[in-house]
């Protein structure tokens, strides 16, 4: 038995040097310490040895039953990865990766259009690099208004700037589609502004147009309180002052009843109104460019800054935040 037992230690040796997947080491397992594996046959047979012959032979089975046990555990070390002897608890919740979330101007974008869409406004857009036409002259800015100027605008060539306000988005989409129409877009705009808490060369806006037969002022009024009152989530009072624009007669500075106090805190400088957007009814010369018949049709517009809307939503002190990317302010929203 000692020679069998010997030629059965190569077999092994040999067996386990051509396994080459754990799926291989169990067919050993079983083939050799398995209930019906070979060495344990020989320790069934152990009981028609002579007394003599009993102890050498127990040993010799002993340890090549150990030899199998340590090369099943070395190769499926090798075949997993794992050789530091870690034990693994596969029941363990893996790690957390941080997870992203929406910046808080495109938390604020997104908001806004889903309030327009409630109110059944499509959603318009216009390019960023814009000719002086669709900028200026088409939305009736007279040929010398000061915002056609060099420190206002970012010009590219003669005749392309970078868009100074969205309101070129209502002119192009007039003259693609007919009335009625009732659009928003929101987008970047440039200014050549210096940077300060309150300003930034590259900042975004929302515009706003209805056109129909009979729009009038208290549409606009109406439109723009459900959008403030969704918006800051409470009941929100407007006020109309009036302003001037070249593309709206009349023209209104749109002001909201302080989203944060009752009687007076810094962000309303203790009036309790916070003025946040320009507004009024489309000028006829903005009909006559896109070919809209302004004796049948009327409109109003508005438009203003998101970032803006963002700092009085949020009680924000300083416009640069928002693209510093500072991980601990975005993380806050
Ligand atoms: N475009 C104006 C600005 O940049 C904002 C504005 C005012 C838009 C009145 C409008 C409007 O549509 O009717 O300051």
């Amino acid at each position: 038995m000692e020679n069998e037992l010997n030629l059965l230690a190569a077999e092994i040796d040999k067996d386990f040097e051509t396994a080459t997947e754990s799926k291989a080491l169990e067919n050993l397992r079983i083939k050799y310490v398995g209930k019906k594996g070979a060495i344990s046959a020989y320790y069934e047979k152990m009981g028609k040895l002579s007394k003599e012959e009993r102890p050498k032979i127990g040993q010799l089975l002993n340890s090549l039953k150990n030899k199998v046990e340590s090369l099943l555990t070395e190769k499926l070390e090798k075949f997993s990865g794992n050789t530091n002897n870690e034990i693994i608890d596969f029941s363990m919740p893996g790690y957390k990766l941080p997870a992203g979330k929406y910046h808080l101007i495109s938390q604020t974008i997104r908001r806004i259009k889903e309030i327009f869409r409630t109110l059944n406004f499509d959603i318009a857009e216009g390019p960023e690099i814009e000719t002086e036409y669709y900028n200026f002259e088409a939305l009736n800015f007279p040929p010398h208004h000061p915002a056609r100027d060099m420190q206002d605008s970012f010009h590219i060539d003669k005749g392309h700037v970078l868009r100074t306000h969205t309101s070129p988005v209502q002119v192009r989409t007039m003259e693609k589609c007919k009335p009625p129409l009732k659009i928003i877009s929101i987008g970047k705009c440039y200014r050549n502004d210096p940077l300060d808490a309150s300003h930034l060369p590259m900042f975004q806006q929302i515009e706003g147009l209805m056109v129909d037969e009979d729009i009038n002022f208290s549409d606009l009024k109406g439109v723009l309180k459900i959008f403030f009152s969704e918006f800051f989530q409470k009941k929100t009072n407007i006020r109309l002052n009036p302003s001037f624009f070249p593309f709206t007669e009349p023209s209104a500075e749109v002001s909201v009843t302080c989203p944060i106090c009752q009687s007076g805190c810094p962000l309303c400088k203790k009036s309790g109104w916070i003025e946040l957007f320009g507004a009024g009814m489309v000028d006829p010369n903005v009909f006559r460019n896109v070919k809209y018949d302004s004796e049948k049709y009327t409109g109003f517009a508005f438009g203003g800054g998101i970032e803006r809307l963002t700092i009085i939503k949020h009680s924000i002190n300083d416009i640069r935040h928002f693209y510093e990317n500072d991980i601990r302010f975005l993380n806050q929203f």
